[in-house]
């Protein structure tokens, strides 16, 4: 276990969960559809606490949460840059397009958030005593709610650009209304979209 690359994980888990409080709190400005609204504050709600999970856990280790590494300025710099997406579609003046730009967004950053999650799940399995420890009790907080942000906001994404198109739209999508939180349970609701019009 390479203990320094450990820590680079847990910086930059740190700053996904920051930039994700600013890309709920920009995507928030977005959302027309209330589910959607109602959705995305609770999400925002329990991205603030994953904040404070990895700052608790990374005090635990000892880490300095202040501590910025090339990595983080990157996970930093992609953060922002989905603010300044949706900002920019928030100012063409088209709030159908923005809500879709906001749901994109979430995707992808959410896609990191997830892999960060997974690989502090991995670590764990393998980490010393303490490490494991500490690791383990924040991934058991946070898991289940890191799927659903990623798993429902894609099938969101999808029902919405779909609606957009003209073409009939599950919604809220199948993802929310099966409750899906696996990769496996996402693709057998896509398939069953079909039955859900
Ligand atoms: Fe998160």
């Amino acid at each position: 276990m390479k203990e320094e690359q450990v820590h680079e994980l847990l910086y930059q888990a740190l700053e996904t969960e920051l930039g994700g409080v600013q890309i709920y709190t920009t995507a928030l400005r977005c959302v027309i559809n209330e589910d959607l609204k109602e959705e995305w504050e609770e999400y925002l709600e329990q991205t603030k606490n994953h904040v404070q999970i990895v700052q608790d856990t990374m005090e635990e280790l000892g880490l300095d949460t202040e501590t910025e590494t090339p990595g983080r300025l990157v996970v930093r710099h992609i953060g922002e840059s989905l603010v300044k997406a949706m900002e920019m579609a928030l100012s063409s003046g088209q709030p159908a397009a923005a809500q879709l730009v906001a749901a994109e967004c979430i995707v992808l950053a959410e896609t990191k958030d997830h892999l960060n999650w997974e690989l502090i799940g991995e670590t764990a399995k393998k980490a010393n005593a303490k490490m494991a420890k500490a690791l383990i009790e924040a991934h058991d907080e946070v898991e289940d709610e890191e799927d659903e942000h990623l798993y429902h906001t894609t099938g969101w994404t999808r029902e919405l650009w779909i609606e957009s198109l003209g073409m009939p739209a599950v919604l809220p999508p199948p993802e929310e209304v099966k409750e899906v939180e696996t990769a496996i349970g996402a693709a057998r609701a896509k398939h069953a979209r079909g039955d859900m019009l």
